[in-house]
């Protein structure tokens, strides 16, 4: 089967295996079969934050178990079990209807449930994480189920343990959210309180508001994966001591720098890529986009390696030029040796 449709990147790969999963026996049979033969296991959700690289070697499962349920009510919050093949802006959308708040800054963020631990997904000055009161998943070695607690977990800035030590070891299955019944807004995030400035004048702003604020900023900023396939920002933002920060904004006095704690600081990977000259780059049918240089598109190419080599040339630049070594966020599939 070919999983170019079922990628953002629209990137061609070939497996042979390709289930598509909607309940938890049927999980449970398909991972006993793929045991059976020896074939990797890979959960696949919308497909936003993968590079697919060539044909594999892989039974791949797309992750489409529906539902959500209250599973627990007190005064201040509620907990929704959420299954792991629901839409995640969906799921935005219906929270806020319900009136469970706190979900708004992440909102039109692409993707399922399912994923959206793996790298803890992120914007506007939340994180998935800190909604997060339990994560259950299906073992791929016995089929068994398993429940991680948030600290279990171990979130951190697009980190979480089913990059490390479960990595590939797990299908997560539920999503277990504790969202405020009270609006607490967040919005210290530089763009957006000026984007609810022109939005909302002087009213009062709601988790509705905030919510159609990031919507906004968002179809301004990144471009549509339907029009331009792209796999959202391609590098990490990344993190570097505090002194080494503090130089290079002695050098550049107009670079974004976000001071994390005393000792670190967080650098803006777009400003560094757009910098070094990368910005609006074409080659061999991919290129960095012309409106925001953390993004490639997919002009065209059905094989991964000329976007990883597009992203190798830039990481070079970028090392160079700011002596920085960008991380890649998404997952790399079948990547070539
Ligand atoms: P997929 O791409 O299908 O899978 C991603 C990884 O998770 C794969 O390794 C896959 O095997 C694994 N996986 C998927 N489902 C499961 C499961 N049920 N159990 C175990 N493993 C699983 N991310 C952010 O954090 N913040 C953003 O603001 C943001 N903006 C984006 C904007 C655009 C335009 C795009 C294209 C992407 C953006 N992303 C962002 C990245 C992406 O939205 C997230 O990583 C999202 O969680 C991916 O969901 P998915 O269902 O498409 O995952
Ligand atoms: N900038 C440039 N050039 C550009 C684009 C941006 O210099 O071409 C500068 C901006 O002026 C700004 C800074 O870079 O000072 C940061 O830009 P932006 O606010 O667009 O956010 P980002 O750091 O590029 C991160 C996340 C996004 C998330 C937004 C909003 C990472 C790797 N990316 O992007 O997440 O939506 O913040 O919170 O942390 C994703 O993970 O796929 C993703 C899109």
């Amino acid at each position: 089967s070919s999983l170019q449709t079922l990628n953002t990147l629209r990137l061609q790969s070939q497996v042979p295996f390709l289930h598509s999963i909607t309940s938890l026996n049927q999980l449970r049979d398909v991972l006993d079969h793929a045991r059976a033969l020896d074939l990797p296991v890979l959960p696949l959700g919308h497909g936003s934050n993968v590079v697919l690289c060539g044909d594999m070697q892989a039974m791949v499962l797309k992750i489409e178990l529906s539902g959500r349920t209250v599973v627990g009510a007190d005064a201040e919050a509620v907990t929704v079990r959420v299954a792991a093949g629901e839409d995640w802006h969906q799921l935005v959308l219906w929270s806020l209807a319900q009136g469970y708040y706190g979900l708004e800054n992440l909102a039109l963020i692409p993707g399922t449930v399912g994923a959206a631990p793996i790298q803890n997904i992120g914007a506007y000055g939340r994180e998935l994480g800190s909604f997060v009161v339990a994560v259950r998943a299906l073992r791929c070695s016995d089929g068994e189920m398993i429940t991680l607690s948030r600290e279990d977990c171990a979130f951190g800035y697009r980190d979480s343990i089913f990059k490390h030590a479960l990595r590939d070891a797990v299908v997560i299955t539920h999503v277990d959210l504790r969202l405020s019944r009270q609006p607490a807004l967040e919005i210290s995030y530089p763009g957006l309180q000026a984007e609810l400035a022109r939005s909302c004048y002087e009213q009062t702003p709601t988790p509705q508001t905030v919510c159609d604020a990031v919507v906004a900023l968002r179809r301004a900023k990144l471009p549509n994966p339907a029009l331009e396939p792209n796999a959202g920002s391609f590098f990490k933002n990344p993190v570097v001591a505090r002194g080494k920060a503090e130089a290079l904004r002695a050098r550049y006095p107009y670079m974004p720098l976000y001071p994390l704690d005393t000792d670190t600081a967080k650098l803006a990977a777009a400003w560094l890529i757009e910098e070094a000259g990368w910005k609006g780059v074409r080659q061999h049918e991919v290129g960095v986009h012309p409106g925001h240089a953390l993004v490639l598109v997919n002009y065209g190419a059905d094989n991964g390696g000329v976007l990883l080599a597009l992203a190798r040339d830039i990481q070079a630049a970028v090392a160079t030029r700011f002596d920085i070594a960008l991380e890649i966020e998404p997952r790399l599939y079948g990547e070539p040796a």
